[in-house]
């Protein structure tokens, strides 16, 4: 199908109970994460952002995308199913690598689970290559103990 061409911009407030739908319609949120406080905290951090994708002002897209001091970091990349395979989410992928590189950041990264082949191709389409590390992790609530969810 031919691309779809959006506006990519910061999301406001506004936008955030369309943006945490999405996220929900597009397989994004797990139970142990809240979607709606990482929307306002991303909003809320200067060292972070959602970006959003419009289609005549009608939202097909959004990503989170945050700095840590040091490498760049998306979370959260979904595009409305009625609207993949025309290029939406390669223009966010774009959007959330030019506000890492306005940071300074030479580095993007982000975890896909290692079975979800069709992103992993998304991504390779796109020109990113699997780094040869694993993620290690803990959570700092009192459900961490010996608990690893991202
Ligand atoms: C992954 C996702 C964001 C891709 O968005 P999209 O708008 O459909 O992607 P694009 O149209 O920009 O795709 C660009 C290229 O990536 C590749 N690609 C995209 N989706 C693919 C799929 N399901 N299978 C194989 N290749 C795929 C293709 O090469 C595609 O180009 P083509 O359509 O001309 O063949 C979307 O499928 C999605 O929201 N998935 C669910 C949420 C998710 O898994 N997010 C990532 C979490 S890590």
């Amino acid at each position: 199908m031919a691309p779809d061409t959006a506006t990519v911009a910061p999301a406001t407030a506004a936008d955030e109970e369309a943006i945490v739908a999405l996220w929900q319609a597009a397989g994004l949120t797990r139970p142990w994460n809240d979607p709606v406080a990482d929307f306002r905290r991303a909003l809320a951090t200067p060292a972070s952002d959602v970006l959003v994708a419009r289609i005549g002002g009608s939202l097909a897209g959004a990503v989170m995308v945050g700095d840590d001091g040091h490498r760049g970091w998306v979370y959260y990349l979904g595009v409305d199913p009625q609207r993949r395979r025309r290029g939406i989410g390669g223009q966010l992928m774009a959007g959330a690598e030019d506000w890492l590189r306005r940071r300074g950041c030479d580095k993007i990264m982000f975890m896909v689970r290692n079975d979800n082949l069709a992103t992993k191709a998304f991504y390779a389409a796109l020109g990113y290559e699997e780094n040869a590390v694993v993620t290690m992790g803990r959570r700092l609530d009192d459900q961490g103990r010996g608990r690893s969810r991202s």
